[in-house]
Order: C-alpha cells, then sequence, then structure tokens
C-alpha cells in the first residue's frame, strides 16, 4: 500500500498544466520514502540523489545515500555495510513510471536507469502544451542591477551586472515570480557639486538654453581636475551640494539636465541589449533619508564617532554603515537603508537580490545585519541575496581599459562587436548568401549574443577575460557555435518541407520512439531542462544553463550523426523522412529556444 501510494505522490508532484516535473525531485521523493521505510529508527537520513557522469553503466542518476546512512550506524554502534543497506533501499524503491531498473554497484551505489516511457511522455507534452517551467513557491522579488553611477563612465562592471540582472529577471519570470526590475543609479552624489559649479561656469545661461552636453564623460573629467586642482572652485561645489540637496530650483534645474544627458546614454546601452528596466535611483530616496535618519536617531540606533553618525549590526563587528558624514551629507550607505526599507515596507517585496562587483559584498552584508538589527529586515520572511561577480579583465590579464587607460565606452564596445561580427560572417562568405536585412540580424544577433555569453558561460563569481577573438569562436561552447547549431537544428525540418503547422498536427498523432541509444541519449538531456532550473536559481547562476545549452547542442550532433531524419536517394530527392526524429529535433528546438531566451540570445533564422 505504502508503495503505490508513494508513487502516486510522485506522480501527482507536479500533475498540472502549468509545471513540468524535475527528474531530480521526483528521485528525492521516492527514495527520500524507501529509506524512511526501510530505516523508520533513522531521524533524518540524508537523500543524496546525483546525475551519473558520463558512463552508461552507472545508470542515469545514482543514490548515494547508503554510505552516509551506514556512517551514522556506526556512530551509534550498529554494523551494517552500504551495500546491504543499498540492497534494503532498493526493496522498498516504489515502482514509479519513471524507473526502468534499480542497479546497486561495489561500495553500495545505487545506479537508477530511468524509463524511456517516460521520456516519450516528457517530450510529447513539451509538444502538445509548450515547454513548462517547473513549480516552485512565486514570490515577490526586486532585482537591483546595472546601477551605473551619472556622469561616471558605466563601465564593464556595469555592464556585467546588466547582463546577468537581464537573465536572472528571465529566469525568475519565466518560473512565474512577480520581479520588479530596478536600476538604482548613483544619481545623488557629491560629484554634483562640481558638475552644477561646472556647468555655471561652461553654460552660463544653461536655465534659458540647455546645452548640448555630448561628452558627459569629458565633461566629469573637466571639472574634476578643476576640483582636485582648484581651492576656490573646490569650496564652489560643496557649497553647490549643499544648495541641491536644499532643493533649491536653479541647482535641481542643473542637475535634472545632467542627468538626462546620462539617462539617454545608459539608455542606448540598453536599447541595443534589449534591456527592460525601471529607473529609480538614489534620488528617488532623498525624503525617505531623512525620514530613516530621523527614525534611527530617535531609537538611539545612531552613534557618533570623529562627527559622523554610524550605524552597527547587533554584534559591532566589520565596519558600520556611515548615516551621515561629518557635515551632516548622507552616503550610499544612507540610501541603501532607505531603499531597503521602501523594498520592504511599500513595495512589500518578499525576495531582493542585488547585483554588483564582488567588491561590494560586505556592504551588504552589514546593510542587512543593521537592517535586521532595526527591524525593516526579518529573514524569517524575507531573502536577501547579493550576486557579486569578479572583475572584468583585458587580454593582457590586467583591468580592462582602453590602449590610452581610459574606461571603455559601452557604446563603442558595442561597435567594436558589431564590426567584429561583420568581418567574421564576411569571413564565411555569409554577405553573398544572405540578403542585407539577413546580414543585419544576423550580425547583430551575434554581436550582442557573443558579449552577453562569454559573460554569462563563464562562472561569475571568477573575474574573467574579455576578448572578442575568443567569443567569436565558432567551435567550443560559444554564443556563435551555439547560434548556428540552432539555425541548422531549425532548417532540418524546413528540408523536409515541414512547415510549423503540419509539425503541430504530427505531434498529436505520431509518438516519439526513442528506440536508438542516441534518440534516448537526446532524450534524457532535454528532459532535465526544469533540472537545470531549479539549480541555477538555487544557486543563482548562470552558466550551468550555458553549459546545459551546449550539452543539448553537442548531443543533438552525436543523434543527428548516426541517426537519419531525412533520407535522400543519389539524386538528392528526399525518399524518406522519419516524422519521430523530426518531433525530436522539433523539441531540441524548442528547449534551446527556452534557454537562449532567459541567456539573452536572440538567434536568427538565417545566418
Ligand atoms: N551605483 C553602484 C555602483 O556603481 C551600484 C548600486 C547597486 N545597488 C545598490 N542598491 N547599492 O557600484
Amino acid at each position: 500500500l505504502k508503495r503505490a501510494a508513494a508513487a502516486e505522490s510522485a506522480k501527482s508532484s507536479s500533475r498540472n498544466n502549468k509545471t513540468m516535473d524535475t527528474v531530480q525531485e521526483i528521485l528525492i521523493d521516492v527514495f527520500g520514502k524507501a529509506i524512511a521505510d526501510a530505516f523508520p529508527d533513522l531521524p533524518d537520513p540524508p537523500i543524496v540523489i546525483a546525475l551519473s557522469g558520463n558512463n552508461p553503466k552507472f545508470g542515469d542518476y545514482q543514490c548515494n545515500s547508503a554510505l552516509p546512512i551506514a556512517n551514522s550506524y556506526k556512530q551509534s554502534g550498529t554494523k551494517i555495510s552500504p551495500p546491504e543497506i543499498a540492497k534494503k533501499i532498493v526493496a522498498k524503491v516504489a515502482s514509479t513510471e519513471l524507473i526502468e531498473k534499480l542497479d546497486i554497484a561495489g561500495p553500495g551505489f545505487i545506479n537508477i536507469f530511468l524509463n524511456r516511457s517516460y521520456g516519450i511522455k516528457k517530450l510529447t507534452a513539451i509538444l502538445r502544451n509548450g515547454l513548462l517551467p517547473p513549480s516552485c513557491t512565486k514570490k515577490r522579488v526586486l532585482v537591483d542591477f546595472s546601477s551605473p553611477n551619472v556622469a561616471k563612465e558605466m563601465h564593464v562592471g556595469h555592464l556585467r551586472s546588466t547582463i546577468i540582472g537581464e537573465s536572472i529577471c528571465r529566469l525568475l519570470e519565466y518560473l512565474g515570480h512577480d520581479v520588479i526590475r530596478i536600476n538604482h543609479v548613483g544619481d545623488w552624489g557629491t560629484q554634483f557639486g562640481m558638475l552644477i559649479a561646472h556647468l555655471q561656469d561652461k553654460f552660463p545661461n544653461y536655465l534659458q538654453n540647455p546645452p548640448p552636453i555630448g561628452d558627459l564623460q569629458a565633461f566629469y573629467k573637466e571639472s574634476k581636475t578643476r576640483f582636485d586642482e582648484d581651492p576656490e572652485f573646490k569650496k564652489r561645489a560643496y557649497i553647490c551640494v549643499v544648495k541641491l540637496q536644499a532643493h533649491e530650483p536653479e541647482y535641481l534645474e542643473g542637475w535634472k539636465l545632467i542627468c538626462d544627458v546620462s539617462r539617454k546614454e545608459f539608455q542606448k546601452v540598453y536599447d541595443r541589449l534589449d534591456i527592460k528596466i525601471i529607473e529609480r535611483g538614489e534620488s528617488f530616496y532623498q525624503k525617505m533619508m531623512e525620514s530613516v535618519v530621523k527614525e534611527l536617531q530617535e531609537k538611539g540606533f545612531l552613534e557618533e564617532d570623529e562627527g559622523r553618525k554610524i550605524m552597527w549590526g547587533k554584534k559591532r563587528v566589520g565596519i558600520p554603515l556611515t548615516i551621515v558624514k561629518s557635515d551632516g551629507g548622507f552616503t550610499y550607505d544612507t540610501s541603501d537603508i532607505a531603499a531597503i526599507k521602501h523594498r520592504l515596507e511599500v513595495d512589500k517585496v518578499e525576495w531582493i537580490i542585488y547585483i554588483t562587483d564582488a567588491g561590494q559584498a560586505t556592504h551588504f552584508e552589514i546593510l542587512w545585519k543593521c537592517a535586521e538589527h532595526v527591524g525593516i529586515l526579518n529573514r524569517k520572511i524575507h531573502r536577501v541575496d547579493h550576486i557579486g561577480f569578479g572583475v572584468v579583465l583585458g587580454e593582457d590579464k590586467k583591468k580592462f581599459k582602453t590602449r590610452s587607460g581610459d574606461t571603455v565606452r559601452l557604446c563603442d564596445l558595442l561597435d567594436e562587436g558589431l564590426k567584429r561580427a561583420l568581418d567574421k560572417l564576411k569571413e564565411k562568405n555569409r554577405h553573398q548568401v544572405l540578403s542585407p536585412e539577413e546580414l543585419k540580424k544576423a550580425q547583430e544577433s551575434i554581436a550582442y549574443g557573443c558579449i552577453k555569453y562569454a559573460d554569462l558561460s563563464h562562472n561569475l563569481n571568477n573575474e574573467y577575460v574579455f576578448s572578442f577573438d575568443k567569443m567569436l569562436e565558432d567551435k567550443g561552447n560559444t554564443a556563435v557555435y551555439l547560434l548556428y547549431a540552432y539555425t541548422r537544428i531549425c532548417s532540418i525540418a524546413r528540408t523536409a518541407n515541414y512547415t510549423p503547422k503540419k509539425i503541430k498536427e504530427l505531434s498529436k498523432t505520431v509518438t516519439i520512439t526513442l528506440d536508438h541509444d542516441k534518440e534516448w541519449k537526446l532524450g534524457k538531456v532535454l528532459i532535465r531542462f526544469p533540472d537545470v532550473l531549479l539549480k541555477i536559481t538555487k544557486e543563482l547562476l548562470l552558466h550551468p544553463l550555458c553549459e546545459y545549452v551546449y550539452e543539448i547542442a553537442t548531443t543533438f550532433t552525436e543523434f543527428y550523426d548516426s541517426c537519419y531524419c531525412i533520407e535522400k536517394d543519389a539524386s538528392g530527392d528526399i525518399i524518406k523522412v522519419n516524422d519521430s526524429r523530426i518531433l525530436l529535433t522539433e523539441v531540441t528546438a524548442i528547449v534551446m529556444a527556452k534557454c537562449f531566451d532567459i541567456l539573452g540570445l536572440k538567434p536568427v533564422s538565417k545566418m
């Protein structure tokens, strides 16, 4: 009876039409029950399920619980060998449509072989119902990403944050979360003092006649030089900050003018890379900063420290937040305290994800500790994460800079990507085959795709070397390879003269067969899709998704090399089309397309 119940619950765990089950979760469920059944005296037995690696001898997954269970028995004085434990577990595993057979290997590993009929059912469901996400508890999430600083350069670090943030949002949205995408632009700092002072000098009638500041970066540099070299100017800059923060109209006007120029520049990058984000910069929190500082002061959370007002978490460890500077001004920390309060109390989000360079990890740690201490953040109901990425290096392994040592402008970088992508296409003579529009589409797809993919396919915790040569290679795990692979896969059905409509029809009547080993191998990779999504969501890493889509492409090649989809005679006429394989090809394209979508890659039909 128990077994039947276990099998039933495993099946029904995502038996609805909105989600897709994950093999890993079903196995954890089935083996969890079997282990509890076999060893009822163990309070919290470990349930270890892993993919089996490459040797088909070891099955598709493994349950590796026997060893740790044997160890815990040993500690309590009972001797029982891992293989013996494995045997007992296997005896209790409920029969389920997912598992074909179980083997026990040497030291007590249980090899799990999946059932083809389960695979067939899953693949058919993808064709008929679309590719559905795995089920998960839906949350209201705020993703704080990109967040460049006005008038300072938007640099490759911000590009990383932008690319990673966009993908994280796409992933969470696909999983069904309610996602708010926020650009915490640095638009309210002391740098505005010198910028406004310089604006007044350079364009005295800026109020009547808004000047065309094309190059804010140069403008910033000029004012910074004056600020550093001219004490008079420096004094004036401070006065300007004070007047701005007192909201004097003339100064607000100047501030707005500068922000507008920056905003337009940022937007160009966002448009080109197809980034959706809502601007809510530091200035948004002006009023809130005032009230939160007052509140913290009244409740006794602020401490004097050489004229500054600082705040600690419950324990006085690490570096405290600086809430008020000695000149009375607010800081990055102040805006972040106001922001987290607003997000949790007004936006009522349950989860905040901040995406910045890894160097800011301690800032967020202390921010959360303080927010917890003062009762804004409650980790029992709120989740907070910092995705901290490594720095971007040039090919010389030094910080990514232009030859003259300046920050690389992102628009220039994207332009170079376009140029290089076009060179690549021409090298392959594609300009002679594609129409001008097709060529342009392919060029953009490759250029922006390769920049995003190079970033996302590296473990984001590590630094990574920005190299157009590497990212434009057409072999290995690169965007170019994958985009080509996908285009080729999509062209198979076209070669067979199967229209999308015909494929839809077929999927209703024809069942996919997975008799050939290479078909089954591909099928097993494809049904792992929801497992991969859950894994990357848990770890907040994107490179495993890149590895996965690469695995799909290479496994597809293996399949295609040994399995005819279309047979032609000597004159090149089609004599036979294998419908099941066309459908398997279709599922491959569907899963790849979804991965591309999450990764921000835009495949084109011809390239
Ligand atoms: N503007 C900051 C920077 O350039 C990033 C802001 C990140 N978000 C935040 N809430 N602190 O480093």
